[in-house]
């Protein structure tokens, strides 16, 4: 569990949201995993969420294939993060002036921080033209939340923290319930109020397929102000070749982190999935524009999940659909800005134009 232990708790405070994808503790939460699986097995054609690869040996997992030499998506973000941290934070303070017509201050959020590795690029560049810092960081990890605490906390004693552990649509529901002015409530001025740089970084947005992702950037415009932002990671449509090695490396690493949510089944809901009888599958769809994965059954089978008091049988070949990394163009991503209240004001590429980085700035 997330605790403040060594930890400057006056710098951090912690929100438990309900859907922790690895909490200790047995709690109502789980009953939302066990229901998902019992609906996500029992669907023609079978799926799980992604959002439950992220145990604590699942985020790790995520963590050696942000350095496969195939996924070329991290470094590639990284390489634009270090090369334009400065001139990012510096246009985001520089969509409006302060309402004092002072320097804006800045406070971060980030959706989906994981290892928050690339999120020190942007807390650097912004502690370079201002005292302080405040960093909202939302991960369904909560390992992944206490390790990047810790490491955030220490290399920036000007940073505070506040971390909230849950999905995406918790995270929102209490960002709606929290904020005090939110964008639809144009009477509620506070001038105090930093703006806010919204980080969604990793192409995380890509497991969302397109009306998914308008829903999600609405929703977190109404938790924004005229001339708020967000910095969008998206990856960019490319060589179906280098899509499938990014998504089934080598190593096989991809595969032990998609095949690791059988293991979680196995161990919290008493499923029996032999791993020996699946395999890890990445396919790009060229027409969708998404890499689609799956596992394969490599034969008939049946599988008890003693925790569901089910079965579920599998054909040879049968699937189970676990993720989608939709990948983007220039115009897809211009026309999303606009479809859910944000221009696209800029984006940066790295230098092979792989990645793209992208400021939507909040509009009115
Ligand atoms: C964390 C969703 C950005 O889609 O590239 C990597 C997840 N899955 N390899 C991606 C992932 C398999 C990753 N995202």
């Amino acid at each position: 569990m997330l605790s403040s232990e060594n930890m400057p708790a006056e710098r951090l405070t912690i929100h438990h949201l309900g859907v922790d994808s690895d909490a200790a503790e047995v709690k109502e939460t789980d009953n939302q995993f066990a229901a998902d699986v019992r609906q996500g097995l029992s669907s023609t054609p079978k799926t799980l969420y992604p959002k439950y690869f992220y145990d604590e040996l699942g985020s790790q997992l995520f963590d050696a294939i942000c350095l496969l030499p195939e996924y070329y998506l991290t470094r590639a973000e990284e390489e634009i993060l270090s090369e334009h941290a400065d001139t990012i934070v510096r246009a985001a303070k520089d969509i409006a002036p302060a309402d004092d017509g002072g320097d804006v201050r800045l406070a971060l959020m980030e959706f989906g921080s994981g290892s928050a590795i690339k999120t020190q690029r942007i807390i650097e560049a912004a502690l370079r033209v201002q005292s302080e810092l405040v960093l909202t960081s939302i991960d369904i990890s909560v390992s992944a939340l206490e390790r990047a605490a810790r490491v955030l906390l220490q290399l920036f004693p000007n940073l505070s923290l506040t971390a909230l552990a849950g999905d995406y649509d918790a995270a929102l529901d209490f960002l709606h319930d929290t904020q005090p002015h939110l964008a639809h409530d144009a009477t509620h001025k506070d001038t105090a109020r930093p703006r806010t740089l919204a980080l969604f970084l990793g192409s995380n947005i890509g497991n969302f397929n397109y009306d998914e992702a308008i829903a999600f950037l609405r929703r977190l415009r109404l938790t924004m102000r005229d001339d708020d932002a967000l910095l969008l990671g998206a990856d960019l449509r490319k060589d179906p070749k280098i899509l499938e090695a990014a998504y089934d490396d080598a190593l096989g690493v991809t595969a032990a982190f998609n095949l690791n949510i059988l293991v979680r089944i196995n161990r919290e809901l008493g499923a029996d999935f032999k791993l020996e009888n699946f395999r890890h599958l990445a396919r790009y769809d060229d027409v969708e524009g998404s890499v689609k994965i799956y596992i394969e059954s490599k034969r008939e089978q049946i599988v008890h999940l003693k925790g569901l008091e089910m079965e579920v049988s599998f054909a040879e070949g049968e699937r189970i659909h676990t993720e989608n990394s939709h990948k983007y163009d220039h115009a897809t991503l211009s026309a999303m800005a606009r479809e859910t209240g944000f221009d696209l004001a800029q984006t940066w590429l790295d230098h092979d134009a792989q990645f793209s980085s992208n400021l939507f700035v909040a509009g009115n």
